[in-house]
């Protein structure tokens, strides 16, 4: 079992790291095989519109991506985590989540097989605010993300009202419910 994930937070040590960070401890706890990646750290290029990846589902960017695609496709678990900004995934995680237009390509238009079987993905996001609609516009991101890539979207972690880095260690269950959310995620 390879859970892979992705860090969105350009915050190390912030409260959406140490939420991953748990997580992908819950799940090697289960015996699975994590790997994270701190997207802050790579070299994504935002989505040009460029359109090669029609002709033949590669993007024509040469960047880190390269070697994001097949850990993407490789996972069998994938869990995106963000901090919410302005109602949305950080500008980071949404580069790397445009750039799978090139995989969006390859499943419907041309109409290649994705490894899907019992692939699943998960989301874990932390706001400062407590608005009722805070996740809304992420999930649906992230859950068409999902469907792009034949992923299952089985599982969340939403947290409201943590703002400063670190806070979410004060917060009551966060931790705990996200070392759950990963031992989950990591049985079959
Ligand atoms: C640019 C920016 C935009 C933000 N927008 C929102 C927002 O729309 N709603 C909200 O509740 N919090 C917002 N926040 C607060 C962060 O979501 C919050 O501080 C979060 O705990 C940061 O997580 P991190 O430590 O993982 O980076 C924003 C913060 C930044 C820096």
């Amino acid at each position: 079992m390879r859970v892979l994930g992705i860090m969105g937070s350009p915050r190390i040590k912030g409260n959406t790291d140490l939420l991953l960070d748990e997580t992908l401890s819950g799940a090697k706890s289960e015996g699975a095989e994590v790997e994270k990646l701190v997207v802050d750290k790579l070299k994504i290029a935002p989505c040009r519109e460029y359109y090669g990846c029609l002709k033949d589902g590669n993007c024509v960017i040469r960047d880190d991506m390269d070697a994001i695609y097949p850990k993407l496709l490789d996972a069998d678990v994938i869990i995106i985590a963000s901090p919410i900004f302005f109602y949305g995934l950080t500008s980071q995680v949404k580069a790397l989540i445009d750039r799978c237009q090139a995989l969006w390509a390859r499943k419907y238009i041309l109409k290649q097989n994705l490894p899907d079987g019992a692939r699943k993905g998960a989301f874990i996001a932390v706001g400062a605010t407590r608005g009722e609609k805070l996740f809304d516009g992420p999930i649906l991101t992230v859950q068409y993300f999902f469907k792009s890539i034949s992923i299952k979207y089985v599982d969340e972690l939403l947290v409201r009202g943590v703002d400063k880095r670190g806070e979410i260690k004060e917060h009551p269950t966060a931790l705990s419910d996200a070392f759950q959310l990963g031992r989950r995620l990591a049985q079959r």
